[in-house]
């Protein structure tokens, strides 16, 4: 048996592989991984996470729902703009107004996709869409025409597809077949299927659709029982070539099947599902650490593939058999993925030509303020560090891209403690009409006493939901980054900091997370009539 052969990317001509058995990987982290709860990503965050995963290679990206919002439109326009390589993909229920916002949106780019989808399910079709079977046929028929219209690239799917009458769900497949989809896709919209269930369920398609030979067909399964990974690979088994998922798992409710496990599972497993991807694997941990910034999302310790702990030995025994070798214990190396690779190291006399080149071997490309930002904020922190390091650099670039949020930001703090006195913070912050509003608070701790003095400063008494803290790299001299999550009038907002104190790391983040949750509590204001909230 063969474990961890090192493989990635490559076409099949490269590297002897049957192209029949390549996997599409489908990335819907800008899509359906953005409708995780108090997820809110701005233009200019969605655009760097669309690079990252041209750089990690994936085949289409599914950069966002245009018709929901003029921000998601041109979001997914400015993705399609800039980032070459993978298909770009907009979503679009059936009717005319979402196909043409969606095709409008892809329209520039290089490898447009319209993706248009419609519930099957009776409860759905009955109960939400409250119409008949019919009714959805006829619509399947109009909405993937008028797609074929504008690209050659249109993927249906029917949605709830796990839970819909097979037979039926055939002849709507066969109407979206007919009407010219190259794709179909049947997602496990609600997360309810097994293994066994989903592979039989694309078995019987087979079976009742013979085009679907001649298409690609696809995966999407969400993961509230936790079998997201494992019926993905049911359906891969059973014949489907493209998958979909998000990086870090994010999504709807418990999320989408997470994109870096079925990766690794498809490489590290080659030799006996004889499936593959075209990915770039070194790539995983960046993009993950990335999403995880700048969403907010902390990713668990122990996560498969990209969390803290998913190549750490604790036990004696283990350590032991590692040192002795490898694969006693790792049945991946943590370089395959892109851990542990911290090449670029600058120090303290570092200039600004330094950091503009590892900056830019890292694939960034910084200039004019923005790198006058970055290059301020690297003095900073080689003052207080010995090495300055890759992950280092790329925790302080991500950092400063969340300042593009509109909304409230830190100017300044000051907290004073003592194990005498219960700590008193004093901040200075900049409302969103460009004013200085300052706050004070003395608190139960330095943390507590900045957070109630922001609030004092801003009007706003969000609830806080979630607040965690970690290092970026090991060692006493450690980057602290913290992720808060707050939670104003029923809207959740995250947000990160990063700092080498913890206490700016954290008020960062609790200012950014504020942002966002009032950003989307006005929003929903105006969207559901809501009346006023406390923050100006
Ligand atoms: O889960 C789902 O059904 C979806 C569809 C839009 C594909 O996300
Ligand atoms: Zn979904």
């Amino acid at each position: 048996m063969s474990i961890d052969d090192g493989q990635t990317g490559g076409n099949a001509a490269e590297t002897g592989r049957n192209d029949a058995n390549r996997v599409k990987i489908f990335d819907t982290t800008l899509r359906d991984g953005e409708q995780s709860p108090g997820i809110s990503l701005n233009k200019q965050e969605k655009l760097e996470i669309a690079h990252q995963l041209s750089r990690l290679g994936v085949d289409v990206i599914e950069a966002g729902f245009p018709i929901t919002s003029p921000g998601d439109f041109e979001s997914v326009q400015a993705i399609a703009r800039e980032v070459e390589g993978p298909v770009i993909c907009g979503l679009a229920r059936t009717s005319s107004q979402d196909i043409e916002a969606a095709w409008n949106a892809v329209k520039d780019s290089e490898r447009p996709r319209i993706h248009t989808f419609i519930a099957t399910s009776d409860i759905h079709i009955e109960r939400k869409l409250q119409t008949t079977r019919e009714d959805v046929k006829g619509q399947v028929r109009a909405a993937v025409a008028q797609a074929r219209e504008y690209t050659d690239d249109v993927e249906f799917s029917p949605e709830d597809g796990s839970r819909s009458d097979v037979q039926y769900m055939a002849e709507v497949i066969q109407i979206a077949l007919d009407e010219g989809a190259t794709t179909i896709n049947v997602p496990d919209t609600v997360g309810y299927t097994m293994p066994r269930e989903y592979a039989a369920m694309f078995e019987e398609l087979y079976r009742l659709v013979l085009g679907l030979r001649d298409v690609v067909v696809s995966v999407h399964c969400h993961d509230d029982l936790g079998m997201a990974v494992a019926n993905s690979l049911a359906g891969l088994e059973a014949g489907c070539r493209q998958v979909e998922c998000a990086i870090n798992g994010i999504g709807e409710r418990a999320g989408n099947a997470s994109l870096e496990e079925i990766v690794m599972l498809l490489h590290t497993r080659e030799s006996s599902l004889g499936l593959w991807t075209g990915l770039e694997t070194t790539e995983i941990a960046r993009t993950s650490r990335l999403v995880s910034r700048l969403t907010g999302y902390p990713v668990q310790p122990n996560k498969a593939i990209v969390g803290r702990n998913a190549f750490a030995h604790e036990a004696g025994i283990h350590q032991d058999g590692v040192l002795k070798e490898r694969t006693t214990y790792e049945i991946m190396d943590a370089t395959t993925v892109g851990l542990r690779s911290n090449s670029i190291v600058l120090g303290k006399h570092s200039g600004r030509h330094a950091l503009s080149k590892a900056l830019e071997e890292m694939g960034f490309q910084l200039d004019g303020q923005a790198l006058n930002t970055a290059f301020k904020r690297f003095k900073e922190i080689a003052d207080r560090k010995k090495q300055v390091t890759a992950m280092d650099l790329e925790a302080l670039v991500t950092d400063e891209l969340r300042e593009e949020i509109t909304g409230y930001a830190l100017e300044s703090f000051d907290v004073e403690a003592s194990s005498h006195r219960p700590p008193h913070a004093r901040v200075s912050i900049t409302l969103p009409n460009g004013e200085s509003a300052a706050g004070s608070f003395t608190g139960d701790g330095p943390i507590d006493a900045v957070f109630q003095a922001i609030n004092a400063a801003t009007g706003a008494a969000p609830t806080l939901s979630e607040f965690t803290i970690g290092a970026v790299t090991e060692g006493q001299d450690a980057l602290g980054e913290v992720s808060v999550v707050v939670e104003l009038g029923g809207f959740t907002g995250a947000g990160q900091g990063v700092s080498t104190d913890i206490i700016d790391a954290a008020a960062r983040a609790y200012v950014r997370a504020l942002s966002v949750s009032v950003a989307r509590a006005r929003a929903g204001e105006q969207a559901l009539g809501l009346p006023e909230i406390s923050a100006p």
